[in-house]
Formats: structure tokens, sequence, C-alpha cells
């Protein structure tokens, strides 16, 4: 989708369908919305009344201008009462009109910004969350369906009548671009099979996208592995015939950085459990296990973008985890990067194992703090379901500054407690820890065999094992890999966005 600002009225564009908006309860359109009203001789404010239309979020009306605009056709999408406004809100209502554009065959489309009219949100906030809206709302992953799609939105014009405003817009729009780039990417890698996204697979497209960007790429081959020490990474990569990538990319801001992130993301390419397998049911869609990979990469695509200051180190120990004659058993001892024991009790709690040398080795880089995202439990999705990721840390502070970010992104996450309490359950009688603590707080049980490995850093981790992949599509985000994740991760790492 090409997006532009035009410094226009909505009424004054020649496109398929223009967007414009109302607010529940609202019974005369005022505004943009007043105004293509107006030139369609009160047929708006006629089928508000008239077709029961009233505002709803997510609620959407259409019709033709039969020539009396510019514009074949005017789409109205509800946002909802005034008083609750927010960003999701606009990004839900963006999201179903650009649909219905889409349904009706439409391929170039303009709207307003959303939500930004008297008292309403700043600007580029809300140009940010139109476009995001409109981007995500559309997607659709067809790679592999033979029969090409004709319906498709190929061009936005965002309208803004206010020249003063136009620099937030155009910064908004922008910002916008980006993210909404970035989560389709992560959904693509996770939507697309585990025969295709291999740890190769992975590696090369964080090579791919280093030599396209700047940033710099490196791989870390099984022999460098073993040479650091990564006994617990490389014991899940025993069971696969996949060579296991542990992927690094960097991004160093111009002159001297303002202090060094680390970002690590769970690539696990296919989960099934390995001896302790999975059934043929819960290993359905376990190729969303690398969801962390992908947001973590994807968050990279649009670092390398937006330049923050901040030097980023994103990690990804990819690897696929399978049964066979070579796999790691249960009952197995590994020992990490930073010399810790770890019993094996269950080869399918494997990717604390990857994370666990990850978060080593980001120590060891001069990380001076980590956040990890990882599709890493199911105890996460039966405490949250798929709408809230699980956050657990040692730094109080740092989760209040992500939980800002979530409430921004849209990403939503929800603090769990990290609490030595609960260390009992993953004691080993030979080993320094297990790998499993049981069903019973199993989120967080993982989290603290984590914490093992943050060498005493500042540190998130975000179980994202329900929101990474929807079984239902949420008025914004269909069915499928969400790229959760990825939103919160760019506005943690890059900020506000600057016009
Ligand atoms: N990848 C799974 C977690 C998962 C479950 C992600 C459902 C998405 C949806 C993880 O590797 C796993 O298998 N965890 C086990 C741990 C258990 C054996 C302690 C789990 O949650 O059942
Ligand atoms: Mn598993
Ligand atoms: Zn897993």
């Amino acid at each position: 989708m090409i997006i532009s600002v035009l410094n226009a009225s909505i009424t004054d564009i020649e496109c398929d369908a223009i967007v414009v908006n109302l607010f529940q309860g609202v019974a005369a359109p005022g505004g943009a919305t007043g105004a293509v009203d107006r030139a369609l001789d009160g047929l708006l404010s006629r089928l508000i009344r008239e077709e029961g239309f009233e505002g709803k979020p997510g609620q959407t009306l259409m019709v033709h201008t039969q020539g009396r605009l510019l514009a074949a056709r005017v789409v109205l999408t509800g946002l909802g009462e005034p008083e609750k406004l927010d960003l999701d809100t606009v990004r839900r209502a963006s999201a179903a009109a650009l649909r219905r554009a889409r349904d009706a065959r439409a391929r170039r489309v303009a709207t307003i910004v959303h939500g930004a009219g008297a008292g309403g949100m700043a600007p580029a906030r809300a140009a940010q969350a139109t476009v995001e809206g409109a981007v995500l709302g559309t997607y659709e992953f067809l790679k592999y369906k033979s029969e090409p799609q004709l319906r498709q939105i190929e061009e936005l014009l965002v309208a803004e009548m206010d020249a003063s405003r136009l620099p937030s817009v155009e910064a908004g729009v922008s910002r916008g671009d980006v993210v909404s780039r970035a989560v389709n990417l992560a959904r693509d890698l996770v939507n697309s099979p585990a025969n295709e996204i291999t740890p190769s697979a992975l590696a090369l497209l964080a090579t791919r996208m280093a030599s396209e960007t700047g940033l710099e790429a490196l791989v870390l081959e099984r022999p460098e592995a073993e040479r650091l020490g990564m006994g617990c990474y490389l014991a899940v990569a025993r069971g696969s015939q996949e060579t296991p990538k542990f992927i690094t990319l960097r991004y160093r801001p111009e002159g001297k950085p303002s202090g060094r992130v680390g970002i690590i993301g769970k690539g696990v390419t296919f989960d099934s459990g390995g001896l302790s397998l999975k059934t043929a049911e819960s290993m359905v869609t376990m190729k969303d296990d690398m969801s962390g990979a992908a947001a973590v990469l994807a968050a990279m695509q649009a670092v390398a973008e937006l330049r923050p200051d901040r030097e980023v180190l994103a990690i990804v120990p990819a690897v696929e985890n399978m049964p066979s004659g070579s796999a790691m058993r249960p009952g197995d001892v590994v020992r990490a990067m930073n010399g810790k024991t770890i019993e094996i009790e269950n080869t399918d709690a494997e990717g604390r194992l990857t994370l666990a040398d990850a978060l080593c080795y980001a120590a060891r880089e001069g990380c001076e703090e980590l956040i990890d995202l990882a599709t890493l439990t199911g105890a996460c999705v039966w405490a949250l379901g798929r709408v809230y990721s699980g956050v657990m840390s040692n730094n109080q502070e740092l989760v209040e500054r992500l939980t800002e970010c979530s409430r921004l992104s849209g990403d939503r996450i929800w603090q769990l407690p990290l609490s030595e309490d609960y260390r009992y359950l993953i004691e080993s009688q030979v080993a320094d820890m297990k790998n499993t603590g049981g069903r019973e707080g199993g989120a967080i049980t993982a989290a603290l065999l984590l914490s093992e490995f943050t060498e005493g850093r500042p540190w998130a981790h975000i179980d994202i094992a329900g929101p990474a992949f929807l079984s239902q599509d949420n008025g914004v985000i269909e069915k499928g890999a969400s790229g959760a994740g990825v939103r919160l991760l760019i506005e943690y790492l890059c900020g506000e966005p600057a016009a």
C-alpha cells in the first residue's frame, strides 16, 4: 500500500472511496463528515437516522456518491462513544472502513485522520493509528494461494485540511507506515510454514536485512556456539536435521550510543515437543513458536529506518525441536554459558533452554537492559488468553515504561509476579535447577528459570504465547499470526513519532 498525506479537504479528492467517521450518539454529523453530508444533500444524516447506523466501533456504512463528489463511494465508520475514544478505537475504525472499501473493490482510498478533532488526541498519534488500522486491518496472507487475489487497496491518501497540522500528520503517517510494515513482516514469517521458515531461513533473512539496511548481522554456527559453552541451546537442536543458527543483528546509532539494549526472541521454528512429544492437536500451530524471533527481527527493520540513539542488539537462538535418536532426553543435564546446570525434565520446555544461553550472550555483549519475547508457556495462554501477553521482570521501573508503551502501541501486556516463592518448583535433585515446574504457575516458573541467566541486568520477559497467534479476528488483526510485540518494541526503542 502506497501511503501519502494530502493537504486537502476529503470532499475534493478523486478516488474509489473516501472514509469519514461518526461518534456514537451523534445524530448530526459535523466536521469532515458534515462536509461530505452536505455535498450529498444530507444523504449521510438521512441514512444514519433511517438505517440505524449507531457509530459503534467496527460498524461501517457505505454509500455511492452518484457523481455528487469526485469520490465514487463514501465509507462511514463508527468511532464509538467520545469519552471512550483511544488509539485502539481509531485503529479499529480505520481497519473496518478499509476492509469495507477493499471488499467493494476500491483501489485508491482517501481517509481523514480519525480521533484528532477538537479535544481529541495528538494528531501524530491519531494519524499513526489511522494508518496502522488501514494497513494491519487489510493484511492477508496469500503467499501459498495459487489463484491471484483481485481485491487489494493500492493507495491510501490521508487528507488533512489544516496546514498547521501537516507536519505532525506527516510524522504520524510515516511512523504508522514503518510500524505496520514491520508488523506485517512478522506476520508473514509466522504464518509461513515450518518447512520454509527453518533456522537457516531466518539466518538468511537476517543477513539480507543487514545488507539492505546497514545493520550488522552475525550468525554463530554450531561449532562457535559449542566453543562459547551454549549447552542448553545446543541440546534443543540435537534432535533435528535442521542446523541451529544463533542469529544476531546489531544496530549502531551515529555518534555515541545513549545505551545498549538487548532484545531476544524465541526462535523455535517448529516445536514438536521433542521426545516429550506434544499431542497431534497441540502441535498444529507450533510453526508459531518463532513468533518472538519474528517480532525481534521485524522490530530491527523498523529500528534501521527510525534510527533511535540507543544501540540495539537483537538475538535469535534459532532451532527446531524434534524427537529423534540424537534428541535430548528427559533426565539429561545440560550446562549454560554462565556455567549453571539444568536438568531436563520435559523436552517440551525447550524455549527457556534456548533463551538461557541467549540471555547470557546478551549480557556478555554488554547489553545494559534485556527484553525477551517468547511463546514460552501454555500456562500464560490459560492465564491471560489471547489478548494480553504476560510480562515478568526483575525491574519494576522497566515494567512501568513497557506498560506505557503497551498502552500507546496497542500491544497489550499484563504483569505477573516474578516471585522467589515459586522457586522451589524448579529445584532439581541433581542440577542447579530443572526445566519444568509443573502446570501450576507455569508462566512464572518459566520466567524464574530465565532470571537465573540475566546476569544482574534489568530484564523483562514477555510471554506472547497467547496473542502471537489468534484463533479469531479481533477487528484489526485477522485470524493467524498477529505480529505481537513488534509495535511494543518499536514504541519502546524509538519513542514518539517526531514532527
Ligand atoms: N511453545 C510452547 C508454549 C506454547 C503453548 C506456545 C501454546 C503457544 C501456545 C512451549 O515450548 C511449551 O511447550 N511449553 C510447555 C512447558 C511445559 C512442558 C512445562 C507448556 O506450556 O505446556
Ligand atoms: Mn515446547
Ligand atoms: Zn516451544
